[in-house]
């Protein structure tokens, strides 16, 4: 019996693909090339599943031109590049892979606070310019980490992950927001009372962002949030490019409305809005928040997993939606 057809969209670690090869007709981009959604189109064509990034859209014109296909595997928790009401419609299944990142993303989000609260980056491109001739007294001070305010927007697996970490490890207040408040228990565990938005801009000394991309959370911060915001404040965001509006975010940042911003995924990325770039007070860096060997085989293999599971069980590991079989 010949094997099922799947697409690998984008290179992964070699073991997973061998992996997908003992049950799957495997094309691979091994070269890692950046496919157009049109080249996307042609490779689909004739696969039954696909293992996919972030960076593929999965939309209702690919769906239409690929009706033989019948799962696309996300490598990523977040699913902002799959139209899943449209996958759905069409009986396609989608997955993503929740969990196995949530405590690697969560310590990244540390690091980016810590590296832009202390000023981490900023002195240290002043050290490399070959700038530092003599110690002084507020060379680079930057804001208080321990016992401060943490405000997270977004407390799901990863947002909580990121209060533990501030409540148990530094001491600090956390408040958060979020569409639905947690449970008493959860709460409990990590140390933190729900607040408005509005109370948590205005009070916390750093704002994590940690909410998934949709429309309703289309710059969730922009000029009006920042606004609200404490000077002496620093905001983080690991969400998603498009939660804040980079512009207003630049803005802000040269005016100082607010103290520093670190940033780990930007609107329209690989592209960086040009702004941002000019300002020091921002720790930027290419969406790697999720980036350890361990955990990148984790997700990879958790997405091939998912393709595995459907074909020989009938059963995703970790499905997004519920569908009968593919719609004719
Ligand atoms: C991925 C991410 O590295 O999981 C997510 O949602 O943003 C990252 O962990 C990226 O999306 C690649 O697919």
């Amino acid at each position: 019996m010949s094997k099922p057809s799947i697409l690998v969209a984008r290179a992964i670690f070699p073991e997973v693909l061998q992996s997908l090869a003992q049950v799957f007709e495997v094309e691979s981009n091994q070269a890692d090339e950046v496919w157009s959604a049109a080249e996307l189109n042609r490779r689909m064509q004739g696969k039954v599943g696909a293992l996919t990034t972030g960076s593929e859209r999965i939309d209702a014109a690919l769906l239409q031109a690929n009706p033989q296909l019948r799962i696309v595997a996300n490598m990523a928790v977040g699913f902002n590049n799959f139209d899943v009401p449209a996958m759905t419609a069409a009986g396609v299944v989608a997955s993503n892979t929740p969990d196995v990142l949530t405590e690697t993303t969560a310590d990244f989000g540390f690091a980016l606070l810590m590296a832009t609260a202390r000023r981490v980056t900023e002195s240290e491109h002043f050290l490399r310019a070959g700038l530092w001739t003599k110690w002084s007294y507020d060379m680079f001070a930057g804001a208080e980490v321990h016992g401060s305010t943490i405000g997270i927007i977004g407390m799901g697996r990863i947002g909580q992950g990121i209060a533990r970490r501030g409540a148990h490890g530094f001491g600090m207040k956390v408040i958060y927001h979020n569409r639905s408040r947690l449970s008493a228990e959860l709460e409990a565990e990590c140390k933190a009372t729900y607040v408005s938005k509005e109370e948590l801009l205005k009070t916390a000394d750093h704002v994590v962002l940690v909410v998934p991309y949709s429309a309703e959370s289309h710059h969730t911060i922009g000029a009006a949030e920042l606004a609200q915001m404490k000077p002496s404040a620093t905001l983080v965001n690991i969400a998603r490019g498009g939660i804040v509006d980079d512009g207003a975010l630049a803005q802000a940042l040269a005016a100082k409305q607010i103290a520093a911003a670190g940033i780990d995924v930007f609107e329209g990325e690989p592209s960086v809005h040009p702004d941002l770039l000019k300002v020091p007070n921002v720790v930027l860096t290419p969406h790697i928040a999720s980036a350890t060997i361990q955990t990148r085989r984790a997700m990879a293999q958790l997405a091939a997993d998912n393709l595995i599971g459907f074909f020989t069980q009938g059963q995703a590991v970790t499905p997004l939606n519920t569908v009968t079989g593919r719609a004719a």
